[in-house]
């Protein structure tokens, strides 16, 4: 039996980690979408088209530390608001969601246009400062060369490109339970997020 936990929010909120954990501790497979966009943003740095690079993907492509450089998040945003991009990575995504034991994604639509009917529904947010300073200490960790403002001003530039696009654009389904991490341990948005599934699931 398929069961889906939709998680959406804004750059850097901690969707990826909460995401993690909640499919670890339910056995489900867990799918990061946002790599989708920047394997095609990846490719579009490279000279591709996008709209061929979307058509062209394979899972391969979802592999490598490449994708997780700002450069290639800035371009995975700006391919993201292209409708023809978008429609051509739908059908894997519902293909994820829908395998027997259970999925969870995460992403920006996953809630609202990717699984509308997912079992539960999370909206993970923080201040921008406090993502900016948790994606530029990850950043650092792995070695890259980047300064705290400049990934404050990538973090916001991109929440804006997401929230103000036509199609899919970043907002919190309506039935979408949020959990604000700004003050939040990751072992407290984790079990948050977990009593959350787990409340859905009782029916609560
Ligand atoms: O997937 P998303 O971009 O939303 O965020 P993430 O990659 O899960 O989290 C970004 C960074 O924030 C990671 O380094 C996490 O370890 C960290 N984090 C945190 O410090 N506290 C939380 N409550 C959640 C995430
Ligand atoms: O990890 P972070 O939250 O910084 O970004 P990501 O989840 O890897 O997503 C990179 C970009 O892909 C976002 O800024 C969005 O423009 C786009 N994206 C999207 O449009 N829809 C999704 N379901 C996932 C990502």
């Amino acid at each position: 039996m398929s069961y889906t936990i939709a998680i959406d929010g804004p750059a850097a909120a901690g969707k990826g980690t909460i995401s993690k954990a909640v499919a670890a501790h339910f056995g489900f497979a867990h799918l990061d979408t946002g790599l989708l966009y920047r394997a095609v943003g990846a490719c579009v740095l490279l000279g591709a088209d996008p709209v061929e690079a979307a058509k062209s993907l394979t899972s391969e492509d979802l592999q490598g530390d490449n994708l997780r450089t700002p450069e290639v998040a800035q371009s995975a945003s700006k391919v993201a608001v292209i409708g023809e991009v978008r429609a051509a990575l739908i059908e894997f995504q519902r293909a994820f969601a829908r395998r027997a034991g259970g999925a969870v994604l995460d992403g920006r639509d996953i809630g609202t246009v990717i699984c509308p009917e997912a079992e539960a529904k999370l909206f993970v947010t923080a201040s921008a400062e406090v993502r900016a300073d948790r994606r530029f200490a990850e950043l650092v960790q792995n070695g890259m060369d980047v300064s705290r403002d400049t990934v404050l001003a990538d973090v916001v530039e991109r929440d804006r490109r997401d929230r103000e696009r036509a199609e899919a654009p970043l907002v919190a389904a309506q039935d979408a339970v949020e959990i604000d991490t700004s003050n939040l341990s990751i072992e407290e948005a984790v079990s948050r997020a977990i009593q959350v599934v787990e409340g859905r699931k009782n029916g609560i």
